[in-house]
This record gives C-alpha cells, structure tokens and sequence, in this order.
C-alpha cells in the first residue's frame, strides 16, 4: 500500500546522495516534492528530471539550513503558496575532517555543529508547528551509526549525530498526544559525497573508506525512509539502525584483500 502518494514533501540537502536518491524514490511514489540545498544547478537539474520523469515539477528552493532567517523566510513564503508540508526530511548535513580532539579545528566543529545540529533545529521549529496545527505530519532525520556508538577520531561528527538521536527521542515525547510522528534514519558505511566533503575533495583518501566493502549505497536508504514514512498512521519507528553487511559496527568490518 502506497500511504506517500499526493503528499507534499521538504527534503533538505537534496543535490547529492541520500538526499538525491530519495527526492527521485518519493516523486515515484507519486509525492509532491519541495527540494532544497545550497548548489543551485543542482537542484535546477534533478527538478528538470523529475519533471520529464514524471510530469511534475517540484518547487526548489536555495537555501542554507544554518541561516536561521533564510529557513524562517522559507517556511512563511510555502505559507503564501499555500504549500503544507506533510513530511519533512531532514538530510542535510556533512562530516569534516578525522583528528583526534586535541588538534580538531574550530572551523570544521562550527560547520558540522551548525550544519547537523543547529540546522536541523531551524528546519524543524520552522515546519513542525505548522505539522502540529493540521495535527499531521511526519518528520525523518538522518542520524548514524555514529549516534550510537563513537569512533576514533570521529569525535565532533558523533557528537553531532548523538544530538540528532537526543532530538528525535526529546521531540517524539514533546508530541505525544498528536498525530505528528518523528523517526530518524541511523546508517553505517553509504557510498556518496560524504568523505569527499570530510576529506576536502581528496578522492584517494575517500576511496580508503570504502576500499574491500560493498557500501549501502543511497538508493538503500531512500528505500528504509520510504519505508518508514509509509508505516500506518499509528506506527511510528523512532530509529532504524542499517549497516551493511560487511559493517557491523562503526569499525568493524570485514574488508576483502
Ligand atoms: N554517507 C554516509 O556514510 C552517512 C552515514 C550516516 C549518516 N549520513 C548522513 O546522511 C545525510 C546525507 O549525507 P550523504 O551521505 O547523502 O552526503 P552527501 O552526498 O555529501 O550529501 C549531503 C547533502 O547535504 C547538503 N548540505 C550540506 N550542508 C548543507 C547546508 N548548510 N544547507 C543545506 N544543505 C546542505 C548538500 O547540498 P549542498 O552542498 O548543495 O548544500 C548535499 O545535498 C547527512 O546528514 C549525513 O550525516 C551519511
């Protein structure tokens, strides 16, 4: 059963990745999309395709998650359009660099902070009171693996992601009583964009992570976050935890030679 179709969806950080691969899994589903992200010819390419795939185009929208003004000028112009949203997806997020605590920089803390964390909050104070009001909605998060369990060197990242499990346990006690479910999607290892972000580009580096593995890829998890979205109404899956199958924990993994 296809509980999706006809419903109006924000997806944030939709130009690559997870993102991506579920902007294109939910238009099939026959959902109305709202797709935002900074990379402005991105989002205008993915929107041509989706509406030459299927005869709808979505409505995108340039913005940076961690400017709080921007997401709230956001939220007010799809009150004006008269856009409800009825799921949220909050993706957008990013790793930067892999050291130890005592030599981390200020910069990449304050980008995954403000991205993965502080974000993620503007987005949702922005659209969840509008859910609250209609007493409908449902919103995912992309949590981790690194929500669950700390890495070495993935101190900041994690911490990030362990916000992200805070939020969505804290947020679905603040909605009890209302139809409003919240859900974070948690994977291990997917093969995206995400080291080349960390890693600044280096694609040698980013490659190592992946090397011996067969990764998830986006696609598979566009897959659990439509399968989460389309649980009845009176299922709410609070975490969903996938790894690959060579990947049974942040570190370890059976790596072929
Ligand atoms: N890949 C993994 O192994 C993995 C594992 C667990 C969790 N995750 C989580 O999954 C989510 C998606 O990651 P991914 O693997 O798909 O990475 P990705 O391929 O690098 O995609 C990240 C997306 O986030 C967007 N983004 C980053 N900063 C943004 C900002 N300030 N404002 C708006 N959009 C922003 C990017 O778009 P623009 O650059 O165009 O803005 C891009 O579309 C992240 O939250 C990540 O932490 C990934």
């Amino acid at each position: 059963m296809n509980r999706i179709r006809g419903k109006t969806a924000l997806i944030t950080g939709a130009t690559a990745g997870i993102g991506e691969a579920c902007a294109r899994q939910l238009a099939a589903m026959g959902a109305h999309l709202v797709l935002a992200a900074r990379r402005r010819e991105r989002l205008a390419a993915l929107a041509a395709e989706l509406r030459s795939e299927h005869g709808e185009e979505p409505l995108v929208h340039e913005l940076d998650v961690r400017d709080r003004a921007a997401v709230n000028d956001f939220a007010a112009r799809l009150d004006e359009r008269g856009v409800a949203i009825d799921i949220l997806v909050n993706n957008a997020g990013l790793s930067r660099g892999l050291d130890d605590l005592q030599d981390g920089s200020h910069q990449d803390w304050d980008e995954m902070i403000d991205t993965n964390i502080k974000g993620l909050l503007n987005v949702t104070r922005a659209i969840l009171p509008r859910m609250i009001a209609r007493d409908s909605g449902h919103v995912v998060n992309l949590g981790s693996i690194a929500g669950h369990m700390v890495y070495p060197k993935g101190n900041v990242y994690c911490a990030t992601k362990y916000a992200v499990k805070a939020l969505t346990q804290a947020a679905n006690i603040d909605l009890v009583g209302t139809r409003v479910r919240m859900s974070s999607v948690d994977p291990g290892m997917v093969e995206t964009e995400f080291s080349l972000v960390r890693f600044r580009g280096d694609e040698d580096r980013a490659g190592t992570v992946y090397a011996g593995v067969q990764p998830l890829i986006a696609e598979d998890i566009a897959d659990n976050i439509c399968y989460v979205l389309n649980a009845p109404p009176h299922v709410n899956i609070q975490h969903m935890v996938v790894m690959p199958t060579q990947q049974r924990s942040p570190y370890v993994i059976a790596r072929e030679e």
